[in-house]
């Protein structure tokens, strides 16, 4: 797939999210390495999605996230599970929508002009290898049609070479 075929016409966010999931199988269709395959879908992502200040992945380390492949403000590196929005969705492996940020208590504030997040925990096997998490400077910018779109991209994120 060349760089220039990935691109979204519509202009309301459901429309484009139907746009996503074809787009992202066929980018990583074939290539084996993690660590591309991540970036490009950050990358994909972030052209979907212009709301989001930040679009990123976790990586389970142990009982550690570390930061993996994304698009945004430097960001902190590593977060406990159970810590954070992050944590939290990766140990209770369930999608975590923030439409305020300064409301959730233990929030983890990498950028102080994000305002809302969702995190969407992605399991392998039974196991969270890692967590997708997008921030946005607008307030309540994600909601559960996000939750249900991002969840197919988790779930095709499991089905990496992790
Ligand atoms: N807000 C996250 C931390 C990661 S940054 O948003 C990139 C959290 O509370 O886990």
């Amino acid at each position: 797939m060349t760089s220039e075929a990935v691109t979204f016409a519509a202009s309301d966010k459901a429309a484009r999210y139907s746009e996503l999931l074809p787009q992202l199988r066929s980018l990583v269709d074939g290539e084996p390495d993690l660590i591309a395959n991540l970036a490009n879908i950050v990358a994909v992502l972030r052209e979907c999605l212009p709301i989001a200040s930040w679009i990123g992945f976790y990586i389970r380390r142990g009982d550690e996230l570390v930061l993996g492949p994304f698009q945004g403000k430097v960001a902190c590196v590593r977060i406990a599970l159970g810590r954070g929005v992050c944590g939290t969705a990766a140990a209770e492996q369930r999608t975590v929508v923030v439409p305020d940020v300064a409301r959730w208590v233990g929030h983890i504030a990498c950028d102080a002009g994000s305002k809302s997040e969702v995190v969407v925990p992605i399991v392998r096997g039974g196991r969270t290898v890692a967590v997708l998490d997008l921030d946005s400077y607008e307030l309540a910018a994600f909601d559960d049609l996000d939750a249900q779109h991002l969840g197919e991209v988790a779930a095709l994120a499991a089905t990496l070479a992790w």
